[in-house]
C-alpha cells in the first residue's frame, strides 16, 4: 500500500514538475482544452483581483496562465497555484499587514462548478484569499481527483463539511485559520478517516471543541499521517487518547510533526506521546502542564527522533526539569537542536543539563525568573546559533567565555540585570548578525573588537551604563542595519559615517560632544 501510493507520488510530482516545465516554454504546438479555458474565465469573473494577480489570464494557451499548470501531454489542467500572498505570515498576522489579492465577489457555488470542469485538477490552492465568510461548499467533496488542498487563511467560516472525506485521494489537506473559531467541526468526525492517501493534515485555529471525542482514533486510522498540526483547536482533554480506552498506540507511530500548542486542555503531559516514536517535531507551547510530575524529561527522552521542542507558557517550573539528584539518562537529549522553554516559571541558575543537549542550534530560555551568571552550562554548546535568555534577572557580568559560541548568530540578553563591561571576546564571534543587550546595567567602554563583527546587521546596547566614546573600528560594520545605543553616555566617532546601509539609529540620551552628519546625510543629531 505504501509502496504503491510511493510511486504514484512520485509520478505525480514527475507529471507535475514536467508539466510546468513544458509550460514555460514558449514554443508549444499545442494550446490548452477550450472547454477548461472556458471554465477558467468564468473561475475568473467570480473575483474582484484588486492587484490583478489573474492579468495574465487572457489569450487561448491558459496553460501559460499565471498559477495554471497543465498535463505535459494530455493539455489538461492539473494545477491552479492561486495563494493569496506569497509573504509568510507572522503568527501576529493582522488584516492591514497583508492584503488577500482574490477577493469572492459571486455565489460560491459558481466557483467549484467552474472548478468541476476541470477534471483533472489534482493541486488546489487558494490560501490567503477573501471567500468572504463563505461556508466551504459541500461540493468541494466532488472533486475527487485532488491531492493537495490548500484552503488556509481564506476567511470560510462556518462548519466543515463531512463531504471533505469523499476526498480519498488527498495527501495534503490545509484549513488552518488565524481567527480561532471561524470555522469548526461539531459532531462527529468520522468522515476524516475516509481520506485514506492524507500525509498532512492541518487543521490550526479551527474550532474542535464540539468534535466527538474519538478525534484521536479517528486521526490513528489514516496510515500515511506525519504531519499533524492541531493548535489552537480549543482540544479538551476528553480528546485525546488515553491508555484506560481501547486505543492502539502503535498507530501514532509514523506521525513525525505533531502541534498541539495554544489548546487549553490541562494536565500531565499525555502520556501516548511516548509511543509517537517517529516524533521529530513537538510544538507543546501555550498548554498549561503544571500537573504533570518530574517525569517530563523522561517522557520526552523517549522519542529518539525529537529535534524540535516547545515547551513555552505551559506553567513549568524547576520541578520539571531533569536534575543530576534522579537518575536520568542526559544523552536521550543529545538530538534536541532546537528548544524553547520561554514564557515558564523557572527560577535561580541556569539549568544545568543544558551542557548535556550537545546538538541544540536554537535556545530560548526568555521570560523566566533565572538569576546568577549565565556562564555555567551553555559555553559548551558549540553549534549554538541562536540564544535568548531575555526577559530574566541575570545579574552577573557577561563572561568571556563567550567568545566560545562561533556559531552564534543572534544573542539576546534584553531586560536582564546584567552588570560589568561587554567582554572583548565579543569580537571572536565572525557570524553575529543581531545582538540585543539592551536595558541591563552593563558599564564601561563597548570593546573594540566589535568592528571585527562583519556580519552584524542589528545592535541594541541602548539603557545601559556605557561611556567613552564608540571604538572607530565602529566603521568596519558594513552590513550594519539598525543601531540603538539610547540612554548611555557615549560618544560619537567620525567613522560613523562610513555605515552606509544603516537604516536605523537612535543615539539618544547619550553625551555628544559634536554634532556630526553622516554620508548618506539621513541622520543628523
Ligand atoms: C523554440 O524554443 C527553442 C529553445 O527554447 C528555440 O531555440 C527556438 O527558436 C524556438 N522556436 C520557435 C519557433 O520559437
Ligand atoms: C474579506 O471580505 C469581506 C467582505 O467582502 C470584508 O468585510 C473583509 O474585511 C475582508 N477581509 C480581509 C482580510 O480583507
Ligand atoms: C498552505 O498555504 C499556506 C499559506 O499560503 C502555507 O503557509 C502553507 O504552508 C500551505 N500548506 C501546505 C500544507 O502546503
Ligand atoms: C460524499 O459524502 C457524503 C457524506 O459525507 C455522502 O453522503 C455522499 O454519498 C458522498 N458522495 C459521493 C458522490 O460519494
Ligand atoms: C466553538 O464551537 C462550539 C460548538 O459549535 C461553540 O459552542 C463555541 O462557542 C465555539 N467557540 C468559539 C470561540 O467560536
Ligand atoms: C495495532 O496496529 C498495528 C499496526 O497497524 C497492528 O500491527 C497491531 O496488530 C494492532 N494491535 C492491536 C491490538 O490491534
Ligand atoms: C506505548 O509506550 C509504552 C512505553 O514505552 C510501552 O510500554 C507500550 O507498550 C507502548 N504501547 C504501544 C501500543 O506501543
Ligand atoms: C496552570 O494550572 C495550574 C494548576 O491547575 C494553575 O494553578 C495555574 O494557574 C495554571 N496556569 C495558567 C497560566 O493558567
Ligand atoms: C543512555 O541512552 C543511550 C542512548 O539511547 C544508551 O546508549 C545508553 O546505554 C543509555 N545509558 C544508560 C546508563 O542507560
Ligand atoms: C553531562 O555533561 C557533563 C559535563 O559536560 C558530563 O560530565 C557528563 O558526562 C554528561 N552526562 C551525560 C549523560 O552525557
Ligand atoms: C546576583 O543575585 C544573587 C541572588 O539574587 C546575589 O547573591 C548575587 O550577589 C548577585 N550578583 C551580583 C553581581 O549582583
Ligand atoms: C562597572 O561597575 C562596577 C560596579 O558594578 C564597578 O566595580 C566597575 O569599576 C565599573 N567599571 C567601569 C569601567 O566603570
Amino acid at each position: 500500500m505504501r509502496e504503491t501510493f510511493r510511486a504514484t507520488l512520485v509520478l505525480v510530482i514527475v507529471l507535475f514538475f514536467g508539466a510546468a516545465e513544458f509550460c514555460s516554454g514558449r514554443n508549444t504546438s499545442f494550446s490548452c482544452i477550450e472547454r477548461e479555458r472556458k471554465a477558467l474565465l468564468k473561475f475568473k469573473l467570480c473575483f474582484h483581483d484588486p492587484s490583478h494577480m489573474l492579468s495574465s489570464w487572457k489569450g487561448n494557451d491558459c496553460c501559460e496562465w499565471r498559477g495554471v499548470s497543465c498535463d505535459k501531454n494530455s493539455r489538461y489542467v492539473v494545477s491552479l497555484q492561486l495563494k493569496g500572498s506569497t509573504a509568510d505570515q507572522p503568527y501576529w498576522y493582522s488584516i492591514g499587514d497583508q492584503q488577500p489579492q482574490l477577493y469572492l465577489i459571486d455565489d460560491i457555488d459558481e466557483i467549484v462548478s467552474s472548478l468541476l470542469k476541470l477534471r483533472y485538477l489534482e493541486h488546489l490552492d487558494m490560501s490567503n484569499n477573501n471567500f468572504s465568510g463563505n461556508l466551504i461548499p459541500p461540493s468541494f467533496g466532488l472533486m475527487k481527483q485532488l491531492r493537495y488542498l490548500n484552503l488556509s487563511y481564506a476567511q470560510f467560516r462556518g462548519r466543515i463539511p463531512s463531504e471533505l472525506g469523499n476526498l480519498t485521494r488527498l495527501c495534503v489537506l490545509d484549513l488552518s485559520q488565524y481567527y480561532y473559531g471561524r470555522l469548526k467541526v461539531d459532531g462527529d468526525i468520522q468522515w476524516i478517516s475516509r481520506l485514506s492517501s492524507l500525509q498532512r493534515l492541518d487543521m490550526s485555529g479551527v474550532n474542535l471543541s464540539h468534535a466527538s471525542s474519538n478525534l484521536f482514533q479517528v486521526l490513528s486510522m489514516l496510515s500515511s499521517l506525519s504531519w499533524l498540526s492541531l493548535s489552537d483547536c480549543n482540544l479538551k482533554i476528553s480528546h485525546l487518547p488515553s491508555h484506560n480506552h481501547l486505543f492502539n498506540f502503535t498507530l501514532l507511530g509514523n506521525i513525525q510533526h505533531f502541534d498541539i500548542s495554544q489548546n487549553s486542555f490541562h494536565g500531565p503531559i499525555p502520556i501516548f506521546l511516548q509511543n509517537m516514536t517517529s516524533l521529530t517535531f513537538l510544538d507543546m507551547s501555550g498548554v498549561n502542564l503544571s500537573l504533570t510530575s518530574s517525569n517530563l524529561f523522561q517522557v520526552l527522552g523517549m522519542l529518539p527522533s525529537l529535534s524540535w521542542l516547545s515547551l513555552s507558557t505551559c506553567s513549568l517550573n524547576n520541578c520539571h526539569l531533569p536534575s543530576y539528584n534522579h537518575p536520568f539518562n542526559f544523552t536521550l537529549l543529545g538530538n534536541i537542536q532546537h528548544l524553547d522553554l520561554s514564557d515558564n516559571l523557572f527560577q535561580g541558575p541556569m539549568p544545568i543539563f543544558l551542557q548535556n543537549m550537545t546538538s541544540l542550534i536554537v535556545l530560548s530560555l526568555a521570560s523566566n525568573q533565572l538569576s546568577g551568571s549565565i556562564s555555567n552550562s551553555i559555553w559548551q554548546l558549540s553549534k549554538l546559533e541562536s540564544i535568548d535568555l531575555s526577559y530574566n534577572q541575570l545579574n552577573e557580568s557577561i563572561p568571556n567565555s563567550i567568545g566560545q559560541l562561533s556559531k552564534l548568530k543572534s544573542i539576546n540578553l534584553y531586560a536582564n540585570q546584567l552588570s560589568g563591561s561587554i567582554p572583548d571576546s565579543i569580537g571572536q564571534l565572525s557570524k553575529l548578525k543581531s545582538i540585543h543587550l539592551s536595558y541591563n546595567q552593563l558599564n564601561g567602554s563597548i570593546p573594540d573588537s566589535i568592528g571585527q563583527l562583519s556580519k552584524l546587521e542589528s545592535m541594541d546596547l541602548s539603557y545601559n551604563q556605557l561611556n567613552g566614546s564608540i571604538p572607530d573600528s565602529i566603521g568596519q560594520l558594513s552590513k550594519l542595519k539598525s543601531m540603538d545605543l539610547y540612554e548611555n553616555q557615549l560618544s560619537i566617532p567620525d567613522s560613523i559615517g562610513q555605515l552606509s546601509k544603516l537604516e536605523s539609529m537612535d543615539f539618544s540620551g547619550n553625551q555628544l560632544r559634536r554634532v556630526f552628519q553622516i554620508a548618506s546625510g539621513n541622520f543628523l543629531s
